[in-house]
């Protein structure tokens, strides 16, 4: 029988998953269906609950039900309660169990796919809600020397920094980035969705760094066109993650780990 999964979010309509998810069944020959369901504010336990009493396998869940999917589950993986958010879930017997993959999907994009150099490299983190703490203990697994989280409201940075609990995490406001460089410079704030790029100036890339925006689109974003024009080696935008972050859920799912990089090719 066709295992069912699906990805709840809302709005859900633009959804790449299922495009995504149907391609890495085809690959890797699993008999399995992957359909959008748009989820109700406020009813998002129901929908799970209803998927799960109509015998679905798994879940993704988008924005904005992170939140609720991690209050919601029986069992948390580490990764998601570092994150505090939810991304994929399944069932085990009657338990639904929560885990997160966007950070180790930020963390597989940039070293598998591009081979950026995390050991003792400079972060700066541009903001502090879900996006950002989705994928800062990911990026401290990987060794930089620092990560610095800055945020327009300065106590909401201080306040991820704290949660870090890591000399190597500190928090600021955009202007104290004056005079300090970073080598990879990753834009988890909700700026990009007004076309805006947050305030941070204009000699805060090193020679030779990186700009990751964490948000994608058709067309380049406003924080990689800011790459692109500070001098970026390479600008990359969150297409690459939204394929590994689905990747690492499927390889939970099915245990079998899909191919990326033609899945990412089709979708540009
Ligand atoms: P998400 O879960 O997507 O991270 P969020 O928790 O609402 O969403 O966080 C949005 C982030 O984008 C915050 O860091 C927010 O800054 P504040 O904490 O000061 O609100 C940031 N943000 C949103 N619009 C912004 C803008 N125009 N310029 C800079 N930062 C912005």
């Amino acid at each position: 029988m066709t295992d069912r999964y699906a990805v709840v979010g809302n709005p859900i309509a633009h959804s790449k998953s299922p495009q995504i998810h149907t391609q890495f069944a085809q690959q890797t020959k699993q008999d399995l269906s992957y359909e959008k369901l748009l989820g109700e504010i406020g009813a998002f336990k129901a929908t799970v609950e209803q998927f799960k009493a109509e015998g679905g396998k798994g879940l993704n869940v988008t924005v904005p039900f992170k939140e609720d999917a991690f209050a919601m589950v029986d069992r948390l993986e580490p990764r998601a309660q570092q994150a505090g958010a939810v991304n994929t879930l399944w069932f085990e017997g009657d338990s639904i169990v929560g885990d997160n993959t966007d950070g180790v999907g930020l963390v597989s994009d940039l070293g598998c796919n591009h081979f950026f150099n995390f050991a003792n490299a400079r972060i700066l983190l541009l903001g502090a809600g879900g996006a950002s703490r989705g994928v800062l203990f990911p990026l401290l697994d990987q060794q930089p020397s620092q990560i610095v989280i800055a945020n327009r409201t300065v106590s909401k940075a201080e306040a991820l920094a704290r949660l870090a609990n890591n000399d190597k995490v500190t928090a600021c406001g955009f202007d104290a980035l004056a005079g300090q460089q970073f080598d990879l410079i990753i834009n988890g704030t909700a700026a990009g969705l007004s076309a805006e790029v947050p305030p941070i100036p204009d000699d805060c890339l090193a020679s030779g760094g990186w700009t990751y925006d964490m948000m994608y689109s058709t067309e380049p974003t406003a924080f990689v066109k800011w790459g692109q024009a500070h001098g970026a080696a390479k600008a990359l935008d969150g297409l690459g993650m939204l394929v590994e972050q689905a990747a690492a859920a499927f390889k939970i799912w099915r245990g079998v780990a899909p191919d990326t990089e033609s899945v990412i090719a089709a979708l540009r």
